[in-house]
């Protein structure tokens, strides 16, 4: 059985360093599954560039459909209650998706001292608060094969929190035994991702959406990550 497990595991790792690596290129992605993209927030403009830009793109896809109009939206940039976070990640998974998360945080020295997350379900006219009690979510990840799945990532508590009704519903914390720095989905096996931490050089999988993780290297060379 052991050797069963480890097998598992050895196929596991080939699937996501060899074909993972090599065959991304070839994978077609929806290229229309934009990454978070950061913004700073004590220029509130920056944040409505950004929300118009994504209202531009929804539009150009939805024309008619959803009623999004190309009209400039303002932000209110006191929605965000919290006057240390300087930063936004904003993210738009486009197409069909009419779901905006936008994390806003306070960094210090480069790392994540508190944050809150919103979602806007119109295009960043309105958002509600949807931060989970006593995390500190520094980042998060969608998963490029289906955007209603992310995992946000807690680095001071070490914990993830997963959703996969693109934010509806969120369930967590879910323990990390490592500092969930860099999360990769793969691109064939549903809900399973690679964990890995940079600072402890540890790599873990999760078959489960990262709900548990199992270790599967220490010493891990980032080189791959
Ligand atoms: C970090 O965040 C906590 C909780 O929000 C806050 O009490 C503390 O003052 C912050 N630390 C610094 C150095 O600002
Ligand atoms: C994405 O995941 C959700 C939740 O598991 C599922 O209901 C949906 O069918 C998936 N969509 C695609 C395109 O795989």
């Amino acid at each position: 059985m052991a050797l069963q497990g480890h097998l598992w595991i050895a196929v596991n790792v080939f699937v996501f360093v060899v074909i993972f690596s090599s065959v991304t290129a070839k994978i077609k992605f929806r290229d229309d599954i934009y990454e978070p993209r950061v913004v700073s927030l004590s220029d509130g403009e920056k944040l409505e560039k950004e929300l118009n830009r994504i209202r531009r793109e929804s539009s150009k896809n939805n024309r008619g459909k959803m009623g999004v109009s190309d009209s400039h939206v303002e932000v209110h940039v006191n929605t965000f209650k919290n006057k240390n976070h300087k930063q936004a990640v904003v993210h738009w998974s486009g197409s069909d998706s009419n779901a905006i998360f936008l994390l806003t945080r306070e960094v210090i020295d480069g790392v994540v001292n508190s944050s809150s997350l919103y979602r806007s379900l119109n295009y960043g006219v309105t958002f509600d608060e949807i931060t989970p009690q006593n995390s500190v979510i520094s980042s998060f990840f969608v998963d490029p094969n289906n955007y209603t799945k992310l995992i946000f990532a807690d680095r001071k508590n070490r914990a993830v929190y997963v959703t996969d009704d693109e934010g509806k519903t969120l369930s967590g914390p879910h323990r990390t035994q490592f500092n969930p720095q860099r999360l990769v989905f793969n691109p064939i096996l549903e809900n399973v991702l690679l964990g890995y931490s940079y600072t402890q050089e540890q790599l873990f999988v999760s078959r489960d959406l990262g709900k548990t993780w199992k270790k599967l290297q220490d010493g891990a060379d980032s080189r791959f990550f």
